[in-house]
């Protein structure tokens, strides 16, 4: 027989099941809860609150334990590529050979941006930052396909996942060669996913350009770590505007914007920073540790933490190994590096990050390695959502077939004003 719990509210019993996942994880079905009791729950910041059913990726933050579709991160990364991991996340499965083929052959059919689109970034200002240009390009993308936005039409959708993944890293390249004045370069089909970024972010017209397999394997492996994180705050936003209805593009949008957060996907970016700032303040990693814990001072160790993850981010461990191998292989002395390896050993012996369980997260080693491909900075972030664009593209969908499917509405406990006698402007 399932499990229930029963909760009491003044005269109301209510029997409440017990939702069971597949790895045993359990939830209380509150949902009869303001019908029979005429109460809500309250749970700021959602730390309680399951949102969703979801079979697309399972961690367990006291095990450090991520998988995809059931398959071990470690696994993955060391073995796949990472379009085969985008199928993965859409579809559910790996894919046979035919199956990747016909996949990668859709995507390179829309690598290249249309011409009108290239047109935006000569609007934007030299400055601006490479997340803000994503968010409106994609955007705009719903402009340009208004013959193929329906989120019910299966055809409509599927040629939107084509063009978001295809277009991605076109439209991220850009915005770098738009912050350095440089032209852009066009895609070329014949090269991988990576090898094509790579290609479009450092060639310029009058020199070849070799691409460097270490680079690739690097970026590769970081898209499929990045790639999905079950109900982050990004994902749970694409999953909110979904929702409402709002096209796969308006969705994709705002999750780049929900990613841009220095406490979520813009602490990479943020990492690398602060780095530099211990760096420039001769290195005095105590010092960093001692103003993280000073409770008035407002500053955190960035890439330390996570909601979920208790024990270590086991994302955080293969990318520390990377970084590692990279830096060796390369000969590069990077002081950055030393400076994250030092405040981390001085991070996980304080009792104020023992206690409170903060690790080094998924952000902590990878700007380092992004450094070393040659990345700018302001660019990190952007390539965490070409990352986590599956997944986004995956719960959408979920989401869209799940038959418990509602536009997602939390509710309030109101702590404003009763109501109040309105006064004339001429009288206040
Ligand atoms: N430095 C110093 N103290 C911290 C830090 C940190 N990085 N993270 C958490 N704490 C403290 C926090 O002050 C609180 O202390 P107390 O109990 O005394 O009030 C306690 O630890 C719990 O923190 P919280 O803010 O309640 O935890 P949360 O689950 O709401 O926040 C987090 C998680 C990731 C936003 C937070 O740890 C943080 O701000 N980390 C730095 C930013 C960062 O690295 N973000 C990337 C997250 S991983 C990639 C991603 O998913 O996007």
């Amino acid at each position: 027989m399932s499990q229930s719990a029963k909760l009491n509210c003044g005269d109301v019993e209510l029997e409440v099941p017990v939702i069971e996942g597949t790895e045993d994880e359990k939830a209380l079905d509150i949902s009869q809860l303001r019908r029979e009791t005429g109460l809500i729950t309250l749970d700021e910041g959602y730390v309680n609150t399951g949102s969703t059913r979801s079979s697309i990726t399972f961690l367990n933050g006291e095990k450090g334990i991520l998988r995809y579709r059931g398959y071990a991160i470690e696994d993955l990364a060391r073995n796949c590529d990472f379009v085969e991991v985008c199928y993965l996340l859409i579809y559910g499965d790996l894919p046979s050979h035919e199956q990747l083929d016909e996949f990668r052959s859709a995507i390179h059919s829309h690598t290249m941006l249309h011409e009108d689109m290239r047109m935006f970034y000569n609007g934007f200002p030299r400055d601006a930052h490479p997340m803000a240009m994503l968010s409106s390009v994609v955007s705009a993308m719903s402009t340009f396909y208004q013959d193929a936005l329906d989120p019910a039409d299966p055809e409509h959708v599927e040629i939107c996942i084509h063009r978001l993944i295809a277009k991605l890293p076109t439209i991220a390249a850009y915005s770098y060669k738009k912050s350095i004045g440089q032209p852009f370069i066009y895609p070329e089909n014949d090269l991988t996913y990576c090898e094509n970024f790579l290609r479009m972010m450092f060639a310029v017209p009058c020199e070849p350009y070799e691409i460097d397999p270490d680079f690739v394997t690097a970026l590769n492996m970081l898209l499929i770590v990045h790639a999905d994180h079950e109900q982050n705050c990004s994902t749970s936003t694409v999953r909110m505007v979904g929702s409402s209805n709002a096209n796969l593009f308006a969705s994709i949008a705002a999750g780049v914007c929900a990613l841009w957060g220095p406490l979520h996907g813009g602490a990479n970016e943020a990492v690398v920073n602060m780095l530099t700032q211990i760096m420039d303040d001769d290195g005095d990693v105590e010092k960093y540790v001692a103003m993280a814990k000073d409770k008035e001072n407002g500053f955190r160790l960035m890439g330390f933490g996570h909601r979920v993850y208790k024990n270590f981010d086991p994302r955080a461990t293969i990318i520390k190994a990377a970084c590692d191998r990279l830096l060796e292989k390369m000969n590069i002395d990077d002081p950055l590096f030393h400076i994250a390896q030092q405040l981390e050993e001085v991070a996980l012996r304080d009792e104020y990050f023992v206690s409170r369980r903060l690790y080094p997260n998924v952000d902590f080693y990878s700007g380092v390695i992004y450094r070393a491909i040659g990345i700018p900075v302001p660019m990190f972030t952007v390539l965490f959502a070409m990352g986590r664009l599956p997944g986004w593209i995956a719960h959408w969908k979920e989401m869209h077939s799940s038959e418990n499917k509602r536009i997602c509405r939390p509710r309030q406990v109101y702590t404003g004003e009763n109501i109040r006698d309105f006064i004339p402007l001429s009288d206040r």
